[in-house]
């Protein structure tokens, strides 16, 4: 541990900047080891923030300072005050202009934040503090400043990108050649970029609502210049998209997107330059499964959204991040189901959020969407801000309808335009929009925690009304002990003996919202002949719980007959839970395992439903993760959850191979490649019947997976009959497989990440054996995050089988490997540590084996912030 304890930064401190920036001139002349910084900042005093004139305090890490001057006048060391992260200058007008030069080592940066070297390409990563890594500046969000960026670099480095618009360039006398841009947003410091290369591009261009033409440019190696396209397609998607539903156009001449190997996150939404991780923009159909192309869009989509929410209208400060991202998600989802199948989507992202944010809001690092202290602002890109925050976004969008939303919006970005505020502006635009009063529903933002539903109901023949008592209750969080009764919308429908709607109202709506306020409310429908069973929470309409006691006929019922597709595919779920329940319980008690005829005779009709959307019968037909039984369990307890499901879907396989088989068969169509919605489907519910079929090890089945293996002409079917050969072919195939896979593609980074991942998520061959071999193969590099989420991440977090293994070999591994890490990249080391975090969630001997893990992180010395964070909140 450092010598003095890292401090906690909390939100009711928060006060306004004292100095203001009206304009930032950078300069940059780039060399891999000692970057000049040249910066001429215009500083004012802020008028909001008081009398007298205090000195400036900047932030910087990791610089080395040359010099500094204030109106053109340079300062000795005795004129200023060096900080441990920072400097502190005396201030004596009210406006000044202040010029410091420092130098950076970019090559010598592995934390990715700051300016950077990736591969030879130099890059920033600025959000949340990256900013002070390349000089010192006041750097928060509230500080908004007009940009003009110098960049002068070698000729090997042809390409010279920042934000805004390209204002001049040329040659400087010693040969080296400098371009100028100019953002004329103000904007804070860490939406800033930079970017300097050997890069090709990719034009398009795009007409605005408003006739404005857009040129738009997508930067990449020479070698992935032919996997541009998807990404350039989902720019001009997102771009239109933007304008139809929320009326919001693009706003500077450019658009720049440029890709990049090392990086921390998925992509940065810096102004007119997007800064993305190369696996989440390049694909092609021969090396990118549909998964890939899915999340291409929709990030894409997602960082061109922030250009308003986000850019235009940014946070005041960090406990704000929600205020972006949960809003931007939401943007991004929406986006999503409009170009897809709606109903799908949204069932991929519920299984994220129950599964990873429920565990989050239990956890130790448990928070609200806004946050009230944090030690370390990169450990809060978290699912909880993020996608937790984008489903509180959609509960008000429920409230409101989508008008009601549109006038929110609009609201909210024409009162707050240019400015940097807070989550309770955007509560209050969307209030005083529509009229209406979410003071209860702001407890969102304040209480942490998954609140549970528990709801009965009871039917009084005599007077044909049926009433749903609900009940609502939170655990305790760190922090919080007691929590207040939410506002939560609760979708409704009522199915009558023949599955059909029942009328709710006089109106005839067969789907309404509750208005859950209180602990407990009792919900009346009268007019009823029969008793009708409830469709609770339809389309998943608040991020919560529901406990109702449905008996498995009637979640039979429900998976064959709700009107409500999401709840469809609930239904199946909790059915399968709830098999997956009695068969731990049976194995804990030493009986014989077995699955009731009725659960395979209803996955056997889902698979016979020619009617329903493919993808849907994929997504029933897939058992809940040992990650989501985990989540359920109260106390895990990870042999049983692995033999249950294995004997589950075993006994499905043998069961339905005559089913999967044909329809396996009737899916397995030659067709050009497309990533549309429809043909994503069949290959996903092709590729889950293969899956299927060669659980049970038969021959017949691995054939159908060696031939596929070998005919695929794109990277879906390609992978997933790889991933069908590793963990059920023989080792000899296996083996022959992964290395022909490898010979094939060991040129394409994206489809090594893709071939890693495949070893170190497989119950059979991600052995930690086999795992520490892995990482001495040419193609892992320690110092690359997405090799580091392939290997290490995959079998920590996906590998539940290995990663679990009772001897604790699996904790003890992942603890060497974040201490290790935290000396390159403390942000992927605190984030690779939350899996061993979660002991107080086992039974046992395993908790007691990942405490001790964590526990030996937490003594073995100087921990980064980040690390410190998260190891000490969860030994608590
Ligand atoms: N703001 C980015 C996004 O959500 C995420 C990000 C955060 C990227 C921090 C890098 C560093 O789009
Ligand atoms: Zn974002």
């Amino acid at each position: 541990m450092k010598d003095s304890q890292p401090k906690t930064i909390y939100l009711k401190d928060y006060q306004v900047p004292d100095y203001l920036v009206d304009t930032t001139k950078l300069h940059f002349e780039l060399e891999p080891k000692a970057t000049l910084v040249k910066s001429r900042l215009s500083i004012r005093r802020n008028p909001q923030a008081g009398a007298g004139l205090p000195p400036l305090v900047l932030d910087g890490v990791e610089l080395e300072l040359l010099s500094v001057a204030v109106d053109g006048v340079p300062l000795s060391a005795e004129d200023y005050q060096v900080l441990p992260e920072g400097l502190s200058i005396p201030v004596s007008k009210a406006e000044f202009l202040l010029e410091i030069q420092n130098r950076i080592n970019p090559e010598d940066n592995t934390s990715l934040e700051g300016l950077y070297l990736s591969n030879d390409m130099y890059c920033t990563q600025c959000e949340a503090e990256g900013f002070r890594k390349i000089t010192f500046y006041p750097d928060r969000p509230d500080v908004m400043s007009k940009f003009t960026t110098t960049i002068v670099a070698p000729m090997d480095h042809p390409v010279l990108l920042s934000n805004g618009n390209e204002i001049e360039r040329g040659r400087s006398e010693d040969g080296r050649q400098f371009v100028t841009w100019e953002d004329p947003f103000a904007k804070p410091a860490y939406l800033f970029a930079l970017v300097a290369g050997d890069l090709e591009q990719v034009e398009d261009s795009f007409t605005t609502a408003s006739g404005r033409n857009v040129k738009l440019q997508i930067f990449t190696e020479a070698k992935n210049i032919g996997k541009c396209d998807h990404a350039m397609r989902s720019l001009k998607n997102a771009m239109r998209w933007d304008e139809e539903v929320y009326g919001r156009e693009y706003d500077l001449d450019i658009f720049m997107v440029v890709a990049v190997d090392h990086f921390n996150m998925g992509a940065m939404e810096n102004k007119g330059l997007n800064i993305f991780n190369s696996a989440c923009v390049l694909a092609s159909p021969e090396t990118a499964t549909d998964t890939a192309f899915q999340r291409i869009e929709s990030i894409v989509g997602h960082e061109y959204f922030h250009n308003w929410s986000g850019n235009r209208v940014t946070c005041r400060d960090w406990f704000q991040l929600s205020l972006k991202e949960g809003f931007t998600v939401f943007r991004d989802a929406e986006f999503s189901a409009d170009l897809n199948s709606r109903a799908v989507k949204r069932i991929e992202d519920v299984s994220l959020l129950r599964t990873t944010q429920f565990a989050e809001d239990a956890g130790p690092m448990a928070h609200p969407i806004r946050p009230d202290s944090y030690i370390e602002i990169s450990n809060f890109y978290t699912l909880t801000i993020y996608e937790k925050g984008a489903e509180v976004v959609r509960m008000i969008h429920t409230l409101l309808g989508a008008e009601g939303f549109r006038k929110g919006s609009d609201l909210y970005f024409e009162r707050h335009d240019g400015c940097a505020v807070t989550c309770e502006d955007f509560v209050k635009a969307m209030e005083d929009a529509n009229q209406v009063d979410l003071q209860q529903f702001r407890r969102w933002y304040s209480q942490a925690g998954t609140p549970v539903l528990d709801v009965t109901d009871s039917f009084d023949q005599s007077e044909g009304i049926y009433r749903l008592t609900i009940r609502q209750s939170c655990l305790p969080s760190p922090g919080q002990t007691e929590k207040l009764p939410f506002h939560i919308p609760v979708r409704v429908g009522l199915l009558g003996n023949d599955g059909t709607d029942l009328a709710l109202n006089e109106q005839g709506d067969t789907e309404i919202v509750l208005q859950l306020k209180e602990t407990e409310q009792v919900f009346e429908f009268s007019g009823l002949a029969e008793k009708p069973l409830p469709s609770l929470l339809r389309g998943f309409s608040a991020p919560v719980k529901v406990r109702y006691n449905y008996s498995n006929e009637q979640l039979l019922f429900l998976m064959r007959k709700d009107a409500d597709t999401f709840n469809r595919w609930d239904a199946s779920q909790r059915l399968a839970l709830n098999a997956l329940c009695d068969l731990q319980a049976a194995f804990r008690k030493g009986e014989a395992l077995k699955v009731q005829p009725s659960l395979i005779n209803a996955y056997r009709e889902v698979l016979q439903d020619t009617d329903l959307d493919p993808a849907l019968v994929a997504e029933i037909l897939q058992l809940p993760s040992e990650q989501f039984v985990a989540e359920e369990s109260v106390a895990v307890d990870a042999e049983a959850i692995i033999v249950a499901r294995e004997f589950v879907r075993k006994a499905i396989a043998v069961e339905l191979f005559a089913e999967f088989r044909k329809r396996y068969l009737e899916l397995n169509l030659s067709k050009p490649y497309s990533p549309n919605a429809i043909d994503i489907a069949q290959r996903r519910l092709k590729n889950t019947c293969l899956s299927y079929m060669c659980v049970t090890e038969t021959e017949e089945a691995l054939e159908l997976a060696k031939s596929q293996f070998e005919v695929a002409a794109n990277m879906t079917d390609s992978a997933a009959a790889l991933a069908v050969i590793i963990n059920y072919g023989e080792d000899r195939l296996a083996e022959d497989s992964i290395s022909q896979f490898y010979q094939r593609w060991e040129s394409d980074t994206q489809v090594v990440e893709l071939w890693l991942s495949q070893q170190s998520c497989s119950p059979k061959r991600g052995t930690l054996e086999n795992i520490i071999a892995l990482m001495q193969h040419p193609a892992f590099e320690m110092k690359n995050p997405n090799k580091v989420r392939s290997v290490i991440g995959g079998f920590a977090n996906r590998n539940f089988k290995q990663f679990h293994k009772s001897d604790g070999s699996g904790f003890e591994f992942v603890a060497d490997q974040v201490l290790a890490l935290d000396k390159l990249n403390p942000q992927i080391a605190a984030r690779l540590v939350i899996p061993i975090t979660r002991w107080k969630k086992y039974s046992g001997d395993l908790a007691e084996k990942m405490r001790g893990a964590l526990q030996r992180v937490s003594d073995s010395g100087e921990l980064s912030k980040d690390l410190f964070e998260v190891v000490s909140k969860s030994l608590l």
